[in-house]
């Protein structure tokens, strides 16, 4: 009870999310979504976001001060996502963060999202160790961080040149006939199907390494997917969609994994954390803990509901930057969409 009470606002893309932790404890993890709002669009309209999350700032912060049996002004201090993000989104967590913080004489603390990705870890598993590697996953971002000090902030390795691991999963997805999203579907039918189509790893050539080390490439591989159902189909053959599904995926954990345990061993790091939506493939999960074992590294996963954006993660982190002794951010913090 002597831990400091945080809370944290999420707002960086069509999650509003809320959540409260005593140190490492998850207390309440309130989430408002738009995502059926961006369904007709195909893709998360920044606009229409923005909206979304001030209309359910106030009720889901309602929810997650009942849920946590608290009220705001027994919390010790306010953390929220100044970016990366949709800018429109950010300002209003920023702005309502802003409000509770001065209407509540709180501390405020502006974090990275992607280091509130890594940081959730914790209150599933505890302390993290000094250094970690965090590969996250999803529909918004694929990027390979190095965590030397989540109090400090995070060194970006790498990120995807094009599109994300999810849009390729819900891509391949449509054009093989699957509900949107796409991934747990791709991830079931895989299971029925072997991975015999040898798909192309994106920059995994030697001159691709050079310059894109830690970066990733999936475009290259669902323009494959794309061409190699429809000579099928040309053909007038079936298309063997467990087959393709299978081998798809393996073509993208394939690169996952292996740039991730790379990016460990260059940096000399033993602890491995996996986020967002797509870290609950279960292909991705198998192949991490085979190649990571393998090289004494050990894998961390939170469960698929804190690995998905969520207000828990940022609570997570401002706690730890409190217990670290870091000094708040000033009530005229600013958001940066393209912060790292
Ligand atoms: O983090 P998230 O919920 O939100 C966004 O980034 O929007 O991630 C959603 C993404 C979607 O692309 C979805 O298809 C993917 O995560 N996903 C998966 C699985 N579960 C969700 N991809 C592969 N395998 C899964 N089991
Ligand atoms: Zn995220």
């Amino acid at each position: 009870p002597d831990e400091p009470l945080v809370l944290g606002i999420e707002t960086s893309c069509d999650e509003t999310g809320i959540g409260i932790v005593r140190g490492h404890t998850l207390l309440a993890d309130a989430l408002a979504s738009s995502v059926d709002q961006h369904a007709r669009f195909g893709g998360v309209v920044p606009e229409v976001a923005s909206r979304a999350h001030l209309e359910a700032m106030l009720p889901t912060m309602r929810r997650a001060l009942d849920e946590a049996g608290v009220t705001l002004a027994d919390i010790d201090a306010i953390a929220v996502t100044a970016g990366p993000g949709l800018a429109g989104a950010l300002l209003v967590g920023v702005a309502a963060a802003k409000g509770y913080a001065l209407a509540a004489d709180k501390p405020i603390y502006g974090v990275n999202h992607l280091a509130a990705h890594v940081a959730v870890d914790t209150l599933e598993h505890g302390p993290l160790p000094a250094s970690a590697v965090g590969l996250l996953v999803s529909g918004g971002h694929s990027s390979l961080l190095l965590v030397d000090d989540l109090a400090r902030g995070v060194t970006p390795l790498g990120a995807t040149i094009d599109d994300a691991a999810g849009e390729a999963f819900d891509k391949v997805a449509r054009l093989l006939g699957l509900p949107f999203p796409g991934g747990p579907h791709i991830d079931r039918s895989a299971r029925d199907g072997r991975s015999t189509i040898v798909f192309p790893r994106g920059l995994t050539a030697p001159k691709d390494l050079a310059e894109h080390r830690f970066d990733f490439s999936f475009s290259g591989l669902k323009t494959a997917v794309a061409r190699w159902v429809e000579a099928r189909q040309r053909a007038g053959e079936p298309v063997p969609v467990a087959e393709v599904a299978a081998s798809f995926q393996e073509a993208v954990v394939d690169v996952l994994t292996a740039k991730a345990v790379d990016a460990c061993r260059e940096h000399g790091v033993d602890t491995l954390v996996i986020g967002g939506g797509v870290a609950a493939n279960s292909r991705l999960r198998a192949l991490a803990q085979e190649r990571c074992a393998k090289h004494g590294i050990t894998v961390r996963t939170p469960r698929p509901k804190l690995c998905t954006d969520n207000g828990a993660m940022v609570a997570a982190l401002g706690s730890h930057l409190v217990a670290a002794g870091v000094a708040p951010s000033r009530l005229d913090l600013a958001t940066d969409s393209a912060m790292l």
